[in-house]
């Protein structure tokens, strides 16, 4: 691969031994895909796994000795770099009673990530949904791992950035490099598969878990070809098209889709397949969209313990939405219902007088934290009952779903009616 004077430097070791390792590591990924060169990316967001997949034991170990190894000897990120979310809120653990030292464990290894993020600039914006805070322009090339961060930036904002790995992402921040391959090249960003939506839906009454739904079982029929929706409300919200990304993330392995008249690089359907024929087309119906709301529900029982809503993390219209279903109401005891955002949009929405509606009726509203329940799923001390969940995301009814837990996915109205009788309605 051809390097350019300033990559040779930093291959060379004097800009320390983790930017060394980066460039090595990006030049590895770059010639496995047959890159000619690296290119400048203008920023880039990672996901630290001590911090989003903080578990007891070896495996928060092993990632704390992966990221002090691989920031060794770096003075900063060479480009803006946002992060995604922390695993647990220790407020949340003491809440449930998790033991002293679980809590204390985790207090440490998310010090030991605060810091060291810190230290090299990062913007602690600690969520999957950087773009409400630090928003990138279309045609901008970016570094980054998150599923949700690179299928909004490149499918929303037509801004080019591949799928890539916790390592692979710190490496971009690292160098403010990338291989030039995959999504950043115009001939890898073309509409394979088109999604034609039937009569019998009307997507103009879509709730967010009807688009979280449609995503999902999108993503399962496409596998691995970029779709193409045809029929979508012109005038989607940043909420709406937060929920048409964020299932696609897990339900497939694709980096972006196009949403025809919606989205930047979908003006017409000729021009997002770029004059090739669609490999093949998907018809959704009533049916497929039923189906995928049964098939994200894995629970036997009506009785719900935990309410998550906030995956990816809350917009203020919902925060809204969900203050307004709950005015005048108070959640069970038994239940917990947790409400994750970003620190900037709880701050509004404290002063927007809406936190305080939620913590009133006894939810919880916090930020920066991972709000699919992966605490649920993973690390949960010896001795404690999981219980059954109900949120109205995909992505977090799939993960809790993989991880045995049980869960009622559906609307935001039937989350917060089991979030005040405990139950799950029609179960
Ligand atoms: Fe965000 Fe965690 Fe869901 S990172 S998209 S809240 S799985």
């Amino acid at each position: 691969m051809k390097l350019t004077a300033d990559e040779e430097r930093m291959l060379s070791g004097k800009s320390g031994p983790g930017v060394q390792r980066a460039l090595e590591l990006l030049i590895a990924v770059g010639e496995a895909y047959e890159a000619e060169k690296l290119i400048d990316i203008s920023s880039s967001h990672i996901l630290s796994p001590e911090m989003q997949f903080w578990n007891t034991g070896q495996l928060s170990r092993w990632s704390r000795e992966l990221v002090a190894e691989s920031v060794e000897g770096a003075t900063h990120f060479r480009v803006p770099v946002t992060i995604n979310p922390i695993f647990l809120e220790p407020a949340i653990a003491e809440r449930l009673g998790y033991p002293e030292s679980y809590i204390e464990e985790m207090r440490q290894s998310l010090a030991f990530g605060r810091e060291t993020y810190a230290r090299l600039g990062v913007i602690p914006t600690y969520t999957c949904c950087p773009f409400y805070i630090h928003t990138l322009r279309q045609g901008e090339h970016s570094g980054g791992a998150e599923s949700l961060v690179v299928l909004f930036n490149n499918s929303v904002l037509g801004v080019r950035v591949n799928r890539e790995s916790g390592p692979t992402a710190l490496a971009t921040a690292l160098t403010g490099k990338t291989p030039l391959y995959g999504m950043h090249l115009s001939e890898n960003r073309h509409g394979q598969a088109i999604v034609e939506l039937q009569d019998d839906l009307d997507p103009k009454a879509f709730t967010y878990a009807d688009y979280n739904a449609l995503s999902y079982g999108v993503g399962k029929m496409v596998v691995d070809k970029i779709p193409v929706f045809l029929g979508l409300p012109r005038n989607m919200s940043i909420t709406q098209l937060k929920y048409l990304c964020a299932p696609l993330g897990v339900s497939a392995g694709i980096p972006m889709f196009h949403a025809v008249g919606i989205t930047p690089e979908a003006p017409t359907l000729e021009a997002t397949l770029g004059g090739r024929k669609p490999e093949t087309r998907i018809e959704v119906s009533k049916k497929e969209i039923s189906r995928t709301f049964e098939e994200l529900c894995s629970a036997t029982e009506p009785r719900v313990n935990y309410v998550f809503l906030g995956c990816p993390h809350v917009t203020i219209p919902e925060m809204k939405e969900i203050a307004t279903l709950l005015q005048g109401k108070k959640i069970k005891s038994e239940v917990l219902l947790v409400v994750g955002t970003t620190k900037p949009l709880y701050l509004l929405a404290r002063q927007m007088g809406l936190v305080d509606i939620i913590e009133n009726s006894g939810g919880m509203v916090v930020s920066g934290m991972c709000s699919a329940g992966s605490f649920l799923r993973r690390g949960v001390p010896e001795g404690f009952h999981v219980g059954v969940v109900a949120t109205n995301a995909a992505k977090a009814a799939h993960y809790l779903k993989a991880g045995g837990v049980q869960v009622w996915f559906g609307t935001m109205q039937k989350c917060i009616n089991a979030a005040v009788t405990g139950k799950w309605e029609d179960a």
